[in-house]
């Protein structure tokens, strides 16, 4: 790999004088043999940029990762430009039949970027004028790299979008599976991290279904609103060649072109919706992330994760690390950084384009990849994971987990007050501290110190399985609820 372009260092050598003359990772070296105006744009310059402009300027190293989207926008306007007669049918042939070339040779990693060329929409024009010659230069009647690059970039994020909602369900579905074999297996449920109530590993499964869905949700629902097409929106002011913005927008897949040009080529926000929910979807993995940390030490023990995400440590030989979990635990903090990076980028820029819109991709990049990654990672972790069941168990009736059910039941079968019935338990659990037992392992004798009127009944509602199974109400712990809760989401996900 060339440092200098991040190409095959073959062709960087073969052909030093092709977008390699930028020397950004050497230091104080900038070396520019570019003393010819961009082919493009340079008709009133007399010179060829300084080559840190040209540095600076240039987004082709990141924005490459558009070409399809270019193409298929480019194809679309070109088809719609001869339908509207602003081109001839034959033009518009060759531009789409050069466009495909150059998509084939993108495919195969042939297509040669160029730096001087600054940015994929021009590097891909400039390909097409070697192709097809004259008709090349029609393509861009009527439209803008202003609109263009948002056309462009809302298509990427759109994709993205969608990958993104399989990749939660396909997570959504490890965890019912998880929810499904474990709505039985009891484990504590904490506040504070203290032990709370005993709750099932079902229910806690289910608890993230619930959040990873309303991520689902968020991405369709930033999807929807992101599908206005901005092309033909043209620099601007839109343009006085007779353009079909609707036939574009269908051709594209888009709902409806957008109806202010100013606003088309000058929001982000889109993008910034999609930052927001992939670093609220962060959070969701990173909680889960750090869950599975705790519930793998040797102090908890509550899962094996298995080899496939896990390390050793190179020095002692006994250790298993958690290390995905904890690389997605991280990643939250690039995904919310891009958020905050794009939403300090936008942040006061007069209308309509300015070029530091063109840092909103890396951004996007860089936090769709990681969330990708993350969520890959998540449900892989999630398939191959075990419950050690006797661990949870133990741990389920630790802390005196039942003291709400023994106080419920005083409140329910002798009638008392919740607040005389919170008292007895606690002076229960100062009882059972003492004789350095449980609840359910207090005698009655021990229970009838404390108040006479407590019957053997009592012990028909201790127990962490009683704990449990009695947590009936809608969203409950109760294994009979979480399977409801289990089949609704199979159904919807089916
Ligand atoms: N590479 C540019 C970007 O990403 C494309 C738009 C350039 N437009 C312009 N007027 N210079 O924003």
């Amino acid at each position: 790999i060339c440092t200098y372009c991040q190409q095959g260092i073959k062709r960087c050598a073969e052909n030093s004088n092709f977008g390699h003359n930028v020397a950004p990772l050497s230091g104080t070296v900038y070396m520019s043999d570019n003393n010819s105006s961009n082919a493009m744009w340079g008709g009133r310059f007399a010179s060829g940029p300084d080559a840190i402009m040209e540095s600076i300027n240039a987004s082709i190293d990141f924005d490459k990762r558009m070409a399809v989207q270019d193409i298929a926008g480019s194809i679309a306007h070109a088809t719609m430009l001869a339908k509207q007669n602003i081109i001839t049918a034959s033009d518009s042939e060759a531009i789409k039949e050069g466009l495909l070339t150059i998509l084939s040779e993108i495919e195969n990693g042939t297509f040669e970027y160029s730096k001087a060329l600054e940015d994929i929409h021009m590097n891909i024009e400039s390909r097409l004028k070697e192709i097809i010659g004259e008709p090349a230069g029609r393509l861009h009647t009527g439209r803008s790299r202003n609109d263009q690059v948002a056309t462009d970039f809302k298509l990427w994020t759109r994709d993205q979008c969608d990958a993104i909602i399989e990749g939660l369900t396909e997570l959504m579905k490890a965890l019912i599976d998880q929810a499904d074999a474990g709505a039985d297996t009891v484990m504590p449920g904490f506040t504070h991290l203290q032990v709370a109530q005993p709750v099932t590993w079902g229910h806690h499964m289910m608890a993230y279904v619930e959040m990873f869905a309303r991520d689902r949700s968020r991405f369709l629902d930033a999807r929807t609103r992101m599908n206005e097409s901005p092309l033909g929106a043209a620099a601007l002011a839109g343009t006085g060649f007779p353009i079909d913005r609707h036939d574009t927008a269908q051709a594209l897949g888009f709902s409806a072109p957008s109806a202010n040009s100013l606003d088309a080529v000058s929001d982000r926000d889109f993008a910034l919706e999609f930052l927001s929910a992939s670093s609220i979807c962060a959070t969701h993995l990173s909680r889960f992330a750090e869950e599975l940390v705790i519930w793998s030490s040797a102090q908890f023990k509550f899962v094996t994760l298995s080899d496939r995400f896990s390390t050793g440590s190179s020095i002692m030989p006994q250790k298993k690390n958690p290390d995905a979990a904890e690389l997605i635990r991280a990643k939250v903090g690039r995904i919310t950084g891009s958020l905050v990076g794009l939403l300090m980028v936008m942040k006061g820029l007069p209308l309509a384009y300015s070029k530091d819109m063109q840092e909103d991709k890396e951004q996007v990049f860089d936090a769709s990849d990681s969330l990708m990654l993350a969520l890959a990672a998540m449900t892989g972790m999630i398939s191959d994971m075990e419950p050690n069941v006797a661990s949870l168990e133990t741990a389920a009736a630790s802390g005196f987990s039942t003291a709400t059910d023994l106080a419920d039941w005083l409140v329910r079968d002798l009638g008392m007050p919740f607040r005389e019935a919170h008292h007895i338990t606690g002076a229960l659990v100062a009882k059972a501290e003492e004789k350095g037992c449980d609840l359910p392992d207090l005698s009655l004798a021990d229970m009838q110190i404390v108040n006479e009127r407590i019957n053997a009944d009592v012990f028909n509602f201790l127990g962490v399985q009683n704990s449990v199974a009695s947590r009936q109400s809608y969203g409950g712990t109760a294994p009979k609820q979480v399977r409801k809760q289990i089949a609704r989401w199979r159904k919807i996900l089916s």
